[in-house]
């Protein structure tokens, strides 16, 4: 990994799961990399297991789901580390609903963090990029935003939001100098995982997923998704008729 390429890094949702893992293998690259999430303590402690790396973590907490906190925060990162090259748009949450669970703040407040939560910080990032015409941004979205799914009425909808969004980006963003990529992961072991209580297939581990996070950002790859055997499978998926993928899914899930 070049420092070069992204000098200044932003990781939000970077305190635990794919984030922490994403910004400790960036400062292990000697890259500089701005934390962000709710959680003070837990940025702390990560910014300090860094220290011996080649580079650094540098904690900036914020709540995504606050608009004018994310602009604030982004001109506090750029007046003291520098202008943001690379921005991975991560922090996100996961809860699973059955219908006897179902609530309207259940699904107003992860479509707040995961979809707006992208939204309130990609705005100010994308307009100090366009200045400088130059600049790379990741999403992360997830599998489960291909097709329904399961108990995923709520967080599903929120992946599929983003992916929308980012696919739309996409071609706005034609000949401003920027670069966009959406991550996929299928299942990474993280403290949102931990709470599933079904089978999760090719089940990643944090360092892993980062490794394949990286390698897809230096190589600027529009879709960054992964394990490859549960995309092709989803994709697949994707192609099917409602007939088949009803039938076909309650099978695999037993629901
Ligand atoms: N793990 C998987 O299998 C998987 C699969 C597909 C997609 N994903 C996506 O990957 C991303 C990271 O997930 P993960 O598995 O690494 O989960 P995680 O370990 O639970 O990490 C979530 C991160 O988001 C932060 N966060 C939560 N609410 C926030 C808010 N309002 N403002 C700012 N930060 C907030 C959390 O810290 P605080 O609580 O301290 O704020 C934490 O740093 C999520 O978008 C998730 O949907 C995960």
């Amino acid at each position: 990994m070049s420092k070069t390429d992204w000098s200044v890094v932003w990781i939000t949702g970077a305190s635990t799961g794919i984030g922490a893992a994403l910004a400790l293998e960036l400062a292990r690259g000697g890259c500089t990399v701005a934390i962000s999430a709710r959680g003070t303590a837990a940025l702390e402690d990560l910014a300090h297991q860094a220290k011996g790396l080649a580079g650094e973590l540098w904690p900036y907490p914020l709540d995504v789901t606050d608009a004018a906190a994310c602009v604030a925060t982004l001109e506090q990162i750029e007046a003291e580390r520098g202008a943001v090259t690379l921005a991975v748009l991560n922090a996100g949450s996961h809860r699973a609903l059955t219908l006897n669970e179902f609530e309207v703040a259940a699904f107003e407040s992860l479509m707040r963090l995961n979809y707006m939560g992208v939204v309130n910080v990609a705005l100010p990032l994308l307009e100090r990029m366009r200045r400088r015409r130059s600049g790379q941004m990741a999403i992360t979205a997830s599998l489960a935003g291909y097709r329904g799914l399961p108990t995923a009425s709520a967080y599903g909808a929120s992946k599929a939001a983003l992916i929308n969004f980012a696919e739309a980006l996409e071609f706005d963003l034609k000949g401003t100098g920027i670069a966009l990529s959406l991550i996929n992961p299928g299942f990474v072991r993280t403290p949102l995982t931990d709470r599933n209580t079904f089978p999760m297939p090719f089940l990643l581990e944090p360092d892993d997923a980062a490794q394949r996070i990286i390698r897809g950002l230096r190589q600027r790859r529009f879709e960054i998704a992964f394990p490859w055997r549960f995309v092709f499978a989803l994709k697949l998926f994707r192609l099917l008729p409602y007939w088949l993928y009803f039938p076909l899914v309650r099978r695999i899930t037993r629901s």
